[in-house]
């Protein structure tokens, strides 16, 4: 208030005090409602129902119940220090917080609630004694933050604004994967997580028991399943394992079920079972021996399905799994599963023969199906991943869509139910540049396309955490805040949603994270460095881009790592040399995720035209139509936008120089990715000429980068030395066209990724 008079301040001090009304101090109180995920109907009222040391909760005398308001109970009781009671009661009671079924709200389904507060009580009322146990939830995200304290705090107003919520989930599976083999969680770290899911009213845990790197549950007639398939063993003779037993399992079970989580355990077969075939060779087609494997990726010894052997092994796992997992659904896995050794087995090819069975993929079915009615006939359905579908999805069988959405349609087509966690949206392990806050918050399991009459077959949705490169202190970092945006999309799924609505509430349940001890991670890749080749200068322009308003940027050239003493970003920035650009962003004077960096490459090339045979693809178009000559090299992420990806078909180009002269090298960079169909030209074959129809072959180089290579690499193809004249320059890099017949996409269109012709 620069040049009001003290008077005039007065007066209008009084006018404000004379007008706040009611209604603007209900704003406020409205912003304090912060559910996540929304509820689907909210009424803030005026007031607070406030906390008192004598509260009592109210509940019907049933077991399930009690436990809900136990839950309850000591959440309240170990933050605010009251000595809270729980009575059994016939009805509600004021003054209390009273959690009651209510036939009447049979609409609301098996997880709905109905949450009324007052200034006298707290009603909550639900169909089932799930809906009460969602409803809880409710209650404790109304408290300030604090109520997460797992000690006693003073000078806290103990309340929640009076509302009135019903509330129910669009979709009944809301799941997350956790992926206990590539690296093993603690047995409390696992029941946190359960935690962290009841309080964001996810419902299911879905839990990755065994792998190629490590078999994880105890089965007692196999001891050797554990004793040597939990463990792995480096070259440098360090070991890396563990398991759980089954006291722990069943410890594990009663906490998810006093939540009302559903554990669906995945035993995984006919691949991924290096581990178990380290233990127990002779269920291989070759016999071994085999060591857990250390590596990540898709290993061709797969259980043999030729031996009854194998079968009987299995049936006898699944009856120890059963009995430790009471619930209806098991994940039988079926994903990637390499028919080398089949194709070359004695065994297998008896069984194929015997059975009728066309090939390989009808074998695999045949597996699938042999498993799955022991299963049903134990009372068991069983889930599998999309690759289930190929060679005949068994009866009954559930699919879990990961290779994008067509799958979970397929399924659907076939009257099938289908789980909805594709790899654009749903893969917690991949970075949060690729898949951030905004586009969890943007997913939607059933696919658009999908017709009204099969979407009823979409249950809903995981959010799948994969460990290869996420050992346990790291997986909070990567679950949050994108579990948020995925409890919402699943549970309140408006179609009208508002993100910036939903972004401020993430904001505002930081803290109450923060108070449970989660490490959560960035919303948005903290800084992008977003360059431009500006032909006129001959230069790159680089802008820096924040992913959230509050970040600080700070860069350096040169490849040097940034920090607080480099250069801090304000506008865009000309580079005129070949470097390598970093950045880091910092929030309230904190480092704010890893620094990021873009290679610039100024060559004869960069700025040029280039014309292409055949199309890039538009989900790849590594900088659009001239991406190939941009001066922007890609990096090892195959996604960040740099790269230009074939599929089936050459990369095929020309650059025009604009005017003849001197060339000495011509180099095409390229990025293998085995696991996402991403192999190395056969060959590249370099020209140049003089009118741009006249070519003369200056070189061509064969690819040695073995395709089976596990782990991503980039790889440049170049003719050094030459001592040519062009104007115009080809390069031609021949596809493998589909995927070899080892590989788990064996048949597919196999792509080739490039991101920069370099000329000079
Ligand atoms: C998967 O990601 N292989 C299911
Ligand atoms: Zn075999």
């Amino acid at each position: 208030m620069k040049n009001i008079s003290p008077h005039l301040k007065s007066i209008l001090l009084f006018v404000f005090i004379l007008f706040i009304t009611p209604q603007s101090l209900l704003m406020q109180n409205k912003t304090g409602v912060n559910v996540i995920p929304k509820p689907t109907n909210i009424t803030v009222k005026d007031g607070f129902y406030s906390l008192s040391e004598s509260v009592k909760i109210y509940c019907e005398n049933d077991p399930d119940i009690n436990k809900t308001a136990l839950l309850l109970r000591d959440k309240l009781k170990t933050s605010t220090g009251y000595d809270i009671e729980i009575i059994s009661s016939a009805e509600p009671k004021d003054n209390g917080i009273n959690l009651f079924l209510d036939e009447s709200l049979n609409d609301l389904g098996k997880e709905g609630y109905r949450l009324k507060s007052t200034q006298s009580k707290i009603d909550l009322t639900a169909f089932t004694s799930t809906g009460l146990s969602r409803g809880i939830q409710t209650i404790r995200q109304l408290f300030p933050a604090e109520i997460e304290s797992d000690e006693a705090v003073d000078n806290i107003k103990w309340e929640i604004p009076a509302v009135e919520i019903i509330d129910k989930p669009q979709f009944e599976w809301r799941g997350m994967l956790l992926d206990c083999c590539r690296h093993f969680m603690e047995p409390d770290f696992v029941k946190r997580y359960i935690d962290l899911l009841a309080y964001h009213k996810m419902n299911t845990l879905h839990w990755h028991l065994t792998e190629d790197q490590g078999w994880r549950i105890e089965i007692k007639k196999y001891p050797k399943l554990t004793e040597i398939g939990a463990f792995r063993t480096y070259e440098n003779d360090s070991v890396y394992g563990g398991f759980y037993t089954q006291e722990q399992i069943r410890d594990i079970v009663k906490y998810a079920e006093e939540r009302h989580i559903r554990i669906v355990p995945e035993i995984e077969l006919p691949g991924h079972a290096v581990a178990a075939l380290a233990a127990y060779p002779e269920l291989s087609c070759t016999g071994g021996p085999f060591e857990v494997a250390t590596t990540w990726g898709v290993f061709k010894d797969v259980y043999c399905a030729g031996k009854d052997s194998t079968f009987e092994f299995l049936q006898n796992v699944f009856d120890e799994v059963i009995e430790l997992f009471p619930g209806p659904f098991i994940h039988i896995g079926g994903d990637e599963v390499p028919k080398d050794r089949w194709k070359e087995c004695p065994d297998c090819q008896a069984r194929i023969k015997n059975e009728g069975l066309k090939d390989e993929n009808e074998l695999q079915t045949y597996f699938i199906q042999r498993i799955q009615k022991y299963l049903e006939d134990h009372g068991r359905r069983i889930i599998g991943w999309d690759e289930i579908l190929e060679g005949g999805i068994p009866k009954g069988a559930m699919v879990q869509s990961w290779r994008g959405v067509e799958g979970a349609i397929e399924a659907a087509h076939k009257k099938h139910y289908a789980i909805v966690s594709p790899t654009s949206h749903a893969y917690f392990n991949y970075d949060i540049g690729t898949i951030d806050l905004r586009k969890v918050y943007s997913f939607n399991p059933v696919p658009e396309i999908l017709e009204d009459k099969f979407k009823m077959f979409i249950l809903g949705g995981e959010c799948n955490m994969w460990t290869e490169h996420a050992p346990q202190p790291t997986i909070d970092s990567k679950m949050f805040p994108r579990i948020l945006a995925m409890s919402e999309a699943l549970w309140t799924s408006e179609p009208d949603s508002d993100y910036n609505e939903f972004l401020n509430r993430v904001r505002n349940h930081y803290d109450k994270l923060k108070i449970q001890g989660v490490d959560f991670g960035p919303e948005a890749k903290p800084v992008s460095i977003i360059p431009a080749f500006d032909s006129n200068k001959n230069s790159f322009f680089v802008k820096l881009e924040a992913g959230e308003e509050d970040i600080d940027i700070y860069y350096a050239t040169g490849g040097h790592e940034p920090d607080e003493n480099s250069n801090k970003y304000s506008e865009p920035f000309e580079v005129d040399n070949t470097t390598v650009v970093k950045a880091k962003g910092y929030k309230l004077g904190a480092p704010y995720g890893d620094s990021v960096e873009r290679e610039l490459l100024l060559h004869k090339g960069a700025g040029k035209k280039v014309t292409l045979a055949n199309q890039f693809s538009s989900h790849y178009n590594g900088g659009g139509e001239n991406g190939l000559c941009n001066g922007i090299l890609g990096g090892i992420n195959f996604r960040d936008g740099w790269w230009q990806g074939f599929q089936f078909y050459d990369l095929d180009a020309v650059i025009d120089l604009e005017k003849h002269g001197q060339v000495k090298r011509i180099a095409v960079t390229c990025n293998q990715n085995m696991h996402s169909w991403i192999f190395m030209p056969q060959w590249v074959e370099f020209f140049i000429s003089a009118d741009g129809e006249n070519w003369e072959s200056v070189g061509k180089v064969i690819n040695d980068i073995s395709p089976r290579e596990t782990e991503a690499v980039i790889k440049e193809f170049s003719v050094e030395n030459l001592n040519a004249e062009a104007r115009y320059i080809k390069v031609f890099a021949k596809n493998i066209e589909t995927c070899p017949d080892w590989h788990p996409g064996a048949g597919g269109k196999a792509w080739i990724f490039a991101d920069e012709i370099i000329i000079e």
